[in-house]
Parts: structure tokens; C-alpha cells; sequence
């Protein structure tokens, strides 16, 4: 039996944290090397282009975000990986699902109105600053999808409406021209969400973050910078309140976390339970952060592992467009 296709795309936005390393990474790459299901990473770099128009920024986020999928050691030869602007086919069916898709349908879209929300809060008018790339955010999405015939997409809690919005998309081609896409569904892993500098969730937007592969030393000045409460040495710790602690956990073992939970216990002094933690998390990532810095240095390497995945993924948009032509009566005039 055909593996399960599985598809995510990954908006090439700032720089990777250990938040989008333990929720996001980690359990995808995993995956990739359990080999069960037929996986497709992409970098979504025309999404990025609806968050910033700072060329220098999209493109370097863009490296970065490949060298850590691939430093992590995401297995390109069994999933495909690849960007989403070497695929020319995904833009081609966005247009064409941008003429069935119901203009309402995007109305109703939560990142369109959380920004005329927030226009009409400031007194703006309503669709001050926002494009049609934000707009139509969702149809782009669907074309991501509903070209690899992708029956299951992990995403986080957010994204759901846009998976949802594509499968209505496809269930409107289906219905007026005919069987042509798979329907896909949304796969939401509670996942561990880690916490940030400040306690709240480690995120881009509250510049809360601890990047994944900064050098020792700025990893270590990080994880100090970790809020703490102000118990002193000696004094018991409560875990469940500790964004160390939390963090701990997510890299440690199960023996590892025990052994810490009666540190707090003893009342580990926390500059003492910083350091372990910074020893823990750079023993861990020491390796990868090293194949990283090596990816980004050799100038080909990237571009060649992405253009291989772009083959592949093209093998497989190029028939599937073709289809897509024919049925909405695009074709060669005899
Ligand atoms: N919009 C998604 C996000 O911001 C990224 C994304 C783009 C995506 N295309 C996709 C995710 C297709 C899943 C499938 O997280």
C-alpha cells in the first residue's frame, strides 16, 4: 500500500528557537527518519513575502531555516524537501483556485481580520496595510497542499481554518469539474510549547527567544537571562513554576528530569541550575550546530540538496497541473 502523504510548509520568517525546535523540528525530523509516511517539507518563502518586504532578511532566513532542517539531519532521501518559489506549478494552481475560491470565504479568514480588527481599533481605515498577498493567504496554502495531494497536514492550532478553507477549495474544483484533489485534513500534536526568557510562550513576536544555534557563549548569556523568582540557594524550588525547569525537561531524559526535580527540591542555587541547564541543551546541540555552521559556510551545498528536492517535487506538480489545466478547460487547440 502507498505510504500516507503528510505535507508541511514552513514560513521562512526569523531565525529557528528552541521553542520551534522542541514543538516544530525535532518531532518532524523524527518522523522523517521512521520513514511511515511519504513526508514533504517545504520552505515557504512566498508566504514569507507577506510578512516582510526586506529582501535581505527573507533570503537569509530562508539559509538559515534550510541549514537547520538539514544540520538536525531531516532525511532528504526519503521525504521531499524543497522551496516553495523553485516550484513555479504551485503559483500556476493558486491562480487557478483563486477563480473558484469564494472572495467571503476569505473574509471570514482570521489573519485578514485580526488586521482590520486591529486597523479599526487604532481608527485606521480597515484594510490599511493589508495586500492581497495577506488576503488571499489561504488560497497560496491550499495550492501548497492540494498540488502534492497531501492527505494529512501537521500544523499548530492556528493554521487550522487555512486547511479547512483548503479542503473547501478542493471540494468546490471537485464538484465543478470533476474528482481532482484529495481532501486534506489537519493534524494538530499537542506538542510541547515551551516557555521564553520571560515565561511567557518562547515566540518571535515577544522577542522572548533563545535561538537554536547561537555560539556557546551567547547561548549561555541566554539561558541566564531565563526569569526567575527570587528564592535564594538553599531554599526548596517549586518545578512547576520554573521556566528552567520546564526547558530542562524538554531536552533531559526521564532519569535526568527526576534527578533535577530533587535538585529544586534541595534548593539548587539557580545560577547552579542555569549552568546545568546550558551544559544539557549544548551537549545536545553542540554537533548539529557544528554541521550547521558548515552547511552555511560551503557555498553549493544548499543549493544543491534544494534544487534535488525541487526535481523531485516538480516530478510530481508538473502531472498534476497538467490535469488541472485540462479539466478547467485550458488546453492545446487541435
Ligand atoms: N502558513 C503556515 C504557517 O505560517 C506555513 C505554511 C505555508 C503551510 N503553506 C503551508 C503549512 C502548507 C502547512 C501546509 O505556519
Amino acid at each position: 500500500m502507498a505510504k500516507q502523504r503528510v505535507l508541511t510548509g514552513i514560513t521562512t520568517t526569523g531565525t529557528p528557537h528552541l521553542g520551534n525546535y522542541v514543538g516544530a523540528i525535532r518531532p518532524a525530523i523524527a518522523e522523517s527518519k521512521r520513514g511511515e509516511f511519504d513526508a514533504f517539507f517545504f520552505l515557504a518563502d512566498y508566504h514569507a513575502l507577506i510578512k516582510s518586504h526586506e529582501p535581505a532578511m527573507v533570503h537569509q532566513s530562508s539559509r538559515e531555516i534550510a541549514a537547520t532542517w538539514l544540520a538536525l539531519g531531516l532525511d532528504t532521501d526519503s521525504s521531499t524537501f524543497y522551496r516553495q518559489s523553485d516550484v513555479p506549478e504551485i503559483t500556476e494552481l493558486s491562480w487557478i483556485l483563486t477563480c473558484v475560491c469564494a472572495k467571503g470565504l476569505m473574509n471570514r479568514s482570521h489573519a485578514y481580520k485580526a488586521a482590520v480588527q486591529a486597523n479599526e481599533q487604532n481608527g485606521d481605515d480597515p484594510d490599511f496595510g493589508v495586500t492581497m498577498g495577506l488576503f488571499s493567504y489561504p488560497i497560496l496554502m491550499a495550492a501548497d497542499i492540494l498540488m502534492f495531494n497531501a492527505s494529512k497536514v501537521p500544523v499548530g492550532r492556528d493554521q487550522i481554518q487555512h486547511i479547512e478553507m483548503a479542503r473547501d477549495m478542493a471540494q468546490r474544483f471537485n464538484h465543478l469539474y470533476g474528482d481532482t484533489f484529495v481532501l486534506p485534513e489537519a493534524v494538530v500534536d499537542d506538542v510541547a510549547v515551551l516557555s521564553g526568557l520571560d515565561g511567557r510562550k518562547m515566540s518571535k513576536s515577544y522577542g522572548n527567544t533563545i535561538p537554536l544555534f547561537l555560539p556557546e557563549k551567547k547561548l549561555q548569556k541566554h539561558i541566564n537571562k531565563i526569569k526567575t523568582n527570587l528564592l535564594e540557594p538553599g531554599e526548596p524550588k517549586n518545578t512547576d513554576e520554573s521556566t528552567v525547569f520546564e526547558v530542562w525537561q524538554a531536552f533531559a531524559t526521564p532519569a535526568q528530569t527526576a534527578d533535577m526535580r530533587q535538585k529544586f527540591a534541595d534548593g539548587i542555587a539557580w545560577g547552579q541550575a542555569k549552568k546545568e541547564l546550558f551544559e544539557l541543551i549544548n551537549s545536545h546541540i553542540a554537533p548539529a550546530r557544528e554541521r550547521y555552521e558548515a552547511i552555511l559556510e560551503d557555498s553549493q551545498y544548499l543549493e544543491v540538496v534544494l534544487k534535488k528536492g525541487a526535481e523531485k517535487a516538480r516530478s510530481q506538480a508538473a502531472p498534476m497541473l497538467a490535469a488541472v489545466r485540462k479539466a478547467v478547460g485550458l488546453a492545446a487547440f487541435k
